[in-house]
């Protein structure tokens, strides 16, 4: 795996920390397995990015380098984890399991409990059998601030952590409406300290946190309430970097780089039906109205800002629990040519989700920790090719955020 480190400060040498909000879901899972394989050699560094030939001119940490943590509010191993997803999908092989299972007790030791404050009734029923005591808990929303960025602090001294890096992996939430209460750090602090727990969410908190702590913060999931524009201002006062939303990892990926070819070539896009299926806890949880909205917002926002026009589309997601993790997405697209005749193109996507967001979650982290120890803050435009939101918009055009992303890497080069 790629080692900048000769070319690098002599402080690339220590190690750093990865905490995932959402720490024994089927992506955090997948991407904590995945590391650790690939730190053994046990497996090929296939779908990282970082793992190309323009990242190996930055001084990235190995994922060798890597100590895992993260929080969760289902008590479940590391074990029980894996074997449910090696059971309902097959994508992590028992034969892996098997070969870094001398590590589950050291990873499981630093997952601690998360918080599910105003994290609406799906999640809450969804995660119900197997709650946390301690997540479930009730707590003063100053207290779980608090609790929260202190297992992160913790995290950083136990293992003499040169930094943490945070990516949040939790369910999607339903969307928080924004008051006067997230418009200023200020504001917000005053309705925690009164414990008004409508203004936030979960994913809110994990983000509160992480400013708190210090810690730059990967937002992968679609739930609005991390980047309130108080939380933006916390993390902007913390100078530490950020980046999200909404990991674009598939059918939107497929989309992002095939509507570029209707503009170059002046074909003119009509209607772009996409119809997702997926089963699974994330199928679960999206199957809810309130919290698939989130999701369909930020599928559905890329196709006017590429083509540059208005247009009929449509995003569907629906639940199909036989699925499991293989993600089917049929994409219809409906498009005028010369002489105003008119044609489609249709594509069907099966992806297994987690496989190809893994490597997303490992990249993201070398990614962030590397411009962290840059000193770069702030929102990281340059990242914005591994999201579907990206933060501040910018363009959705997959082929203009690769370039943007390597001007970034030539320009941090060693
Ligand atoms: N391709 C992908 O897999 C992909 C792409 C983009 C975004 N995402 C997003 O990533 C997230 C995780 O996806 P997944 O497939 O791993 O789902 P999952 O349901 O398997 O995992 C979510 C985990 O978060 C935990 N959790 C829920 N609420 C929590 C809270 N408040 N605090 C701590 N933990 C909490 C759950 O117990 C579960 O372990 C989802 O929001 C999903 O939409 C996934």
């Amino acid at each position: 795996l790629t080692d900048g480190r000769g070319a690098a400060d002599q402080s690339a040498r220590k190690r750093f920390g990865l905490w995932l909000f959402g720490a024994r879901g089927g992506l955090a899972t997948t991407a904590v397995l995945g590391a650790r394989a690939l730190a053994r050699g046990l497996t090929e560094p296939i779908g990282l990015v970082t793992e190309t030939a323009p990242c190996s001119a930055l001084a990235l940490r190995t994922l060798g380098d890597v100590v895992f943590g993260g929080h969760e509010v289902r008590s479940v191993s590391l074990r029980e984890a894996a074997g449910e997803v090696h059971r309902l999908s097959r994508t992590i092989p028992s034969a892996l399991i098997e070969a870094i299972h001398d590590e589950f007790d050291e990873l499981d030791a630093d997952v601690r409990p998360g918080t599910l404050t105003n994290a609406g009734a799906t999640i809450e029923r969804i995660t119900a059998d197997q709650l946390d005591p301690i997540a479930a808990a009730d707590e003063s929303l100053r207290a779980t601030c608090d609790r929260l960025s202190a297992d992160l602090v913790a995290f950083r001294e136990r293992h003499d952590l040169d930094g943490v890096v945070c990516v949040l992996v939790t369910s999607t939430e339903p969307q928080l409406r924004f008051d006067q209460r997230h418009a200023t750090l200020e504001a917000l602090d005053r309705a925690i300290d009164a414990d008004e727990r409508d203004a936030v969410r979960p994913s809110l908190l994990y983000a509160y946190a992480a400013a708190e702590a210090g810690c730059p913060l990967v937002h992968f999931t679609p739930s609005n309430a991390a980047f309130a524009p108080a939380i933006r201002e916390k993390l902007d006062r913390a100078a530490v970097p950020y980046v999200g939303s909404d990991g674009k990892t598939g059918e939107t990926l497929v989309k992002s780089a095939l509507a570029p070819m209707f503009r170059h070539r002046a074909l003119k896009v009509l209607s772009w039906q996409g119809y997702n299926m997926l089963g699974d806890r994330d199928g679960a949880v999206l199957a809810a109205d309130d919290n698939k909205r989130a999701k369909i917002e930020s599928k559905d926002s890329l196709l006017a800002n590429i083509l540059g026009y208005p247009l009929h589309t449509h995003v569907g997601i629906d639940y199909v629990p036989s699925l499991d993790d293989l993600k089917t997405a049929w994409d219809f697209i409906h498009f005028e040519g010369f002489l105003g005749h008119r044609m489609t193109m249709q594509f069907t996507w099966q992806g297994a989700d987690a496989i190809l967001a893994a490597p997303l979650v490992l990249d993201l982290a070398r990614l962030i920790e590397f411009a962290h120890r840059s000193g770069e803050k702030g929102p990281q435009h340059q990242l914005a090719c591994f999201f579907k939101r990206p933060i501040d918009g910018g363009p959705h055009d997959l082929h203009m955020q690769m370039q943007a992303l390597w001007d970034w890497v030539a320009q941090h080069a060693s």
